[in-house]
C-alpha cells in the first residue's frame, strides 16, 4: 500500500519520530501519546506509527483529527474560503488503508471541536482496558495553516505536552511561525531545527 502525502521532509517526521521514541523509552512512562491534526490520506501518520512503534519500549496510541468532509474555509491568512478535495471519498480511502490499524483513534472533526470534546484526555479501549490519555510525547501540526488557528493548537498541546515532547510544524513559512514559537517558548520548548517545509519544537525545560 502506498500512502500519498502531500507536502516534503517527511523524512524529518520520521526522524525525529524515531527520536524521540528512542527518547522516551529511557523514562519511567509506559505510554506515549501522538497526534496529527490533519491527516489527508494519512501518509504523516503512518510514519510516525512505523517509527514510533518498533523504537518504543512501551505502548503507543496515536490519534489524527480530521473533519474531511469537503468544508469550505480559509486556508491561509487573509486567503477566501475555498473547498479543497479532502471529502468523503479521501475519508473512505483513509478508512480501508488504516482498517485493523491498532492503537490509533482518528477522531472525524475540525481541531476546535476536538479542543471541547477531549478537553481533559482521549479515551482507547485496548487489550481489555481503558486509556484515557491527555500527555502528548508528538504532534504533527498540518491541519488549519492559518496563524490564529496554529497558534491556538500549539497553545492547546503544549500545556498536555510530555517532558521531551517533540512539535512539528508543515508549511510553517505559511503563516506567522515565530508568533507559535513564543508561545511554545512559555511552556518551555525551544526551537531545535528547520527546513523549507517542516520546523522542530522540543520541549526542554
Ligand atoms: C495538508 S493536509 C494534511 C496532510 C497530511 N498531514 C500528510 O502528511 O499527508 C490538511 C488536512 O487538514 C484537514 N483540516 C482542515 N481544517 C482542519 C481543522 N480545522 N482541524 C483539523 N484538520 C483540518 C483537511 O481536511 C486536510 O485533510
Amino acid at each position: 500500500m502506498t500512502i500519498e502525502g502531500d507536502s516534503k521532509q517527511y523524512d524529518l517526521l520520521s526522524a525525529w519520530a524515531e527520536r524521540t521514541a528512542k527518547e522516551f523509552s529511557k523514562n519511567k512512562e509506559t505510554i506515549m501519546l501522538t497526534a496529527e491534526i490533519g491527516v489527508r490520506k494519512g501518509l504523516g501518520s503512518k510514519l510516525i506509527m512505523n517509527y514510533i512503534r518498533p523504537n518504543y519500549s512501551g505502548l503507543h496510541f496515536h490519534i489524527g483529527i480530521d473533519p474531511y468532509g469537503d468544508m469550505i474555509y480559509p486556508h491561509y491568512d487573509n486567503t477566501k474560503p475555498i473547498k479543497m478535495d479532502y471529502g468523503e471519498k479521501m475519508y473512505a480511502e483513509f478508512q480501508k488503508d488504516f482498517a485493523g490499524e491498532p492503537r490509533f483513534n482518528l477522531l472525524k472533526m475540525p481541531d476546535d471541536v476536538f479542543f471541547e470534546k477531549y478537553y481533559y484526555g482521549v479515551e482507547f479501549y485496548y487489550d481489555a482496558k481503558q486509556y484515557v490519555l491527555n500527555r502528548y510525547g508528538l504532534v504533527h501540526f498540518d491541519g488549519p495553516h492559518k496563524t490564529s488557528d496554529v497558534l491556538t493548537e500549539t497553545i492547546f498541546f503544549a500545556r498536555r505536552a510530555a517532558p521531551g515532547a517533540v512539535f512539528i510544524y508543515d508549511d510553517w513559512q505559511k503563516y506567522n511561525m515565530a508568533i507559535c514559537r513564543d508561545a511554545a517558548k512559555e511552556f518551555g520548548f525551544e526551537f531545535i531545527t528547520n527546513g523549507d517545509r517542516k520546523t522542530i519544537l522540543q520541549k526542554t525545560k
